[in-house]
């Protein structure tokens, strides 16, 4: 049996990388992946090998029981360059942490921190070079594990991969979005598993969303299962609205509401610049009462991939409400600005954040 705080990782270098064939400045978001990637397998109750590898396919057995039954969970995270060009992570040990509430909501092995964190820092510190640096781009990290049990019988599985493979990216959403609030379909129920970052929840939403987009909306606003009065969500996001200068936001006590790293911070930064900022309860009712007379000022979302989200306009029913141009939301861009700052060296990080790899 393997010892979880002495399993090596194994180094396989890539013969060549493909980085001369990407151009980092132009790139579109999750479609160029870089030249390696970690994968360690635990069966029957132990982590029993981890390895960097030349990123490149998995196999897998038809019976694979993550294929069958869902139980797959993933995070993302980013990695930058600071401003000497050093390689730093935002909020690493938040994913690990979340990763493994994840892992054990869908009753699946948690992933030990030799293995999760050092093979994280490991790989980028191998890939660095694949970090881009221009505007709004930065390297998404996509830690991911599923079970790998090779059997037709419906039970928490024995054996599980884990992998972390990268991706340069450049913004998820080019434009501000366009959303529809969503009175008919539901992304989480108390109870279900909308906390965890669970794949199945996001092929849920996926049927919705397309009716959305035939409506001419780019995402949904979820609201609560039992009686679609309150905001939970938006899309892949969590969702901040200002109303008469205060900036409110769905508490995440409930477990429906995943509990976002992006958002955490987007509190913590409003309240540190000093704004007005609440996390409560926020009724569809308030929304669009707000953004019916004008007192709807910015409405955004927060989430690793996106970042920072400007909503464009709303849909409610029959009715759409347009808000204000992007360039006039003091609030939004303010504390996207801050958050950039921080993520790239370019001013000081009281909070511990950003971990250099
Ligand atoms: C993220 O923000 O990292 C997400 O999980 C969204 C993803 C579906 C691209």
């Amino acid at each position: 049996m393997a010892n979880i705080d002495t399993l090596p990782i194994n180094i396989t270098r890539a013969n060549k990388s493909n980085l001369s064939q990407v151009d980092l400045s132009n790139i579109p978001f999750g479609r160029v992946f870089t030249d390696h990637m970690l994968v360690a397998d635990y069966k029957d109750g132990e982590w029993v090998s981890a390895s960097i590898k030349p990123f490149g396919r998995l196999d897998m057995h038809p019976a694979m029981s993550a294929l069958h039954y869902g139980q797959s969970i993933f995070e993302g995270l980013k990695a930058y360059k600071n401003q000497k060009g050093e390689p730093v992570l935002f909020r690493p040990y938040d994913n690990f942490e979340r990763f493994n509430k994840s892992a054990e909501r869908m009753c699946m092995a948690t992933v030990p921190e030799s293995i999760w964190m050092d093979g994280l820092m490991k790989l980028i510190e191998i890939d660095q070079a694949w970090i881009p640096t221009s505007q709004g781009s930065s390297l998404y990290i996509r830690p991911f594990m599923f079970a790998t049990d090779e059997y037709v019988g419906i039970k928490p599985a024995d054996n599980f991969r884990f992998v972390i493979f990268c991706s340069p990216v450049g913004a998820y959403y080019p434009e501000p979005i366009s959303v529809k609030i969503e009175e008919t379909f539901v992304r989480a129920a108390q109870g279900g598993i909308g906390a965890a970052k669970a794949a199945g929840n996001y092929g849920a939403s996926l049927y919705p969303n397309k009716l959305a987009v035939e409506e001419g909306y780019r995402q949904l606003i979820w609201t609560d299962a039992k009686e679609h009065k309150y905001i939970e969500e938006s899309g892949t996001m969590n969702v901040f609205f200002v109303i008469n200068n205060e900036i409110i936001t769905p508490s995440v006590e409930r477990d429906t509401i995943l509990k976002g790293i992006t958002r955490k911070s987007v509190i913590q930064l409003s309240k540190d610049i000093g704004y007005l900022i609440s996390e409560r309860a926020v009724t569809v009712q308030e929304v669009v009462d707000a953004a019916r007379n004008g007192n709807l000022q910015d409405a955004f979302g927060a989430g690793t991939a996106a970042t920072i989200a400007h909503i464009s306009a709303i849909g409610f029913r029959n009715e759409r409400f347009e808000l204000a141009p992007v360039s006039e939301r003091t609030i939004s861009n303010n504390i996207l600005n801050k958050l950039d700052s921080i993520r790239l060296g370019k001013e000081a990080d009281p909070y511990g954040w950003v971990v250099k790899v």
